[in-house]
């Protein structure tokens, strides 16, 4: 989950290799795994065009150039194969969408719907399937497509279960990845930037809902997370 703490109002943790400097957090989470494609640091914080948001970790740009890059990876690293995407809604539809089109690779798309048990503060790592695939993925070589990895509780329990199913082949790619909050050791092949463990909202994730349809990635101002 991109969860909502009380620290949530405003950016308290830099991932290490970030470009801008911000208040040192109190640590958590763990070690990740090996990543194929190491995710780039966030660009430095830019102005916010919108009310709501405090500031733009990731622009519209910035998006764009990176789901170009990690598409041509995809098509180096699957030439000649074809590959079933499994988008996770529904944070995931924006990067899914964009994603999908700039591959040159075949594929076929499946989508799930996930939901973990937990309080809004904290995830349990339980996962329950709303929606499941629609068909078999056995021998398939399957691409988990990701809007974020915040604890990695989520993608652990997916890995998990996808595996079980006998695909060829399970990977990821999440455009966002919060180091500092992770709480599993995943193995991540494709990462688009690493942020800090701020809540952000856009390009697919929402707060109770709002801002998955905003063409950038930022933070909430105080005041509108206090309202709710
Ligand atoms: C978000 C995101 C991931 C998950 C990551 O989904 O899309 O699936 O949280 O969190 P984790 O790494 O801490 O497990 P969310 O549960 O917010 O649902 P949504 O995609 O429908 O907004």
């Amino acid at each position: 989950m991109n969860l909502v703490s009380p620290e949530a109002a405003g950016i308290h943790t830099t991932a290490p290799e970030a470009a801008t400097p911000a208040p040192v957090p109190p640590g958590q989470g763990s070690e990740h795994g090996h990543q194929g494609l190491p995710g780039a640091p966030s660009p430095a914080p830019t102005a916010s065009p919108h009310p709501d948001l405090a500031e733009i970790l990731v622009t519209e740009e910035a998006l764009r150039a990176k789901i170009t890059e990690l598409a041509a990876a995809i098509d180096a690293d699957y030439a000649g194969q074809e590959v079933l995407l499994v988008g996770v809604l529904k944070g995931a539809v924006m990067v899914m969408a964009d994603l999908a089109r700039a591959l040159t690779i075949s594929t076929t798309l499946e989508f799930m719907a996930v939901s973990s048990y937990g309080s809004s503060t904290s995830s349990s790592g339980v996962v329950r399937i709303l929606k499941d695939l629609d068909r078999s993925i056995e021998g398939r070589h399957v691409l988990v497509v990701e809007d974020i990895i915040d604890s990695g509780l989520t993608l652990s329990w997916l890995m998990r279960n996808l595996g079980s199913r006998h695909p060829a082949s399970v990977e990821v790619v999440a455009l966002l990845r919060k180091p500092e909050a992770l709480r599993v050791d995943l193995d991540v092949r494709y990462v688009g930037f690493d942020i800090p463990s701020a809540f952000v909202v856009g390009y697919g994730l929402d707060f109770a809902e709002r801002y998955r349809t905003l063409p950038y990635v930022g933070t909430l101002t105080p005041e509108v997370i206090a309202a709710g």
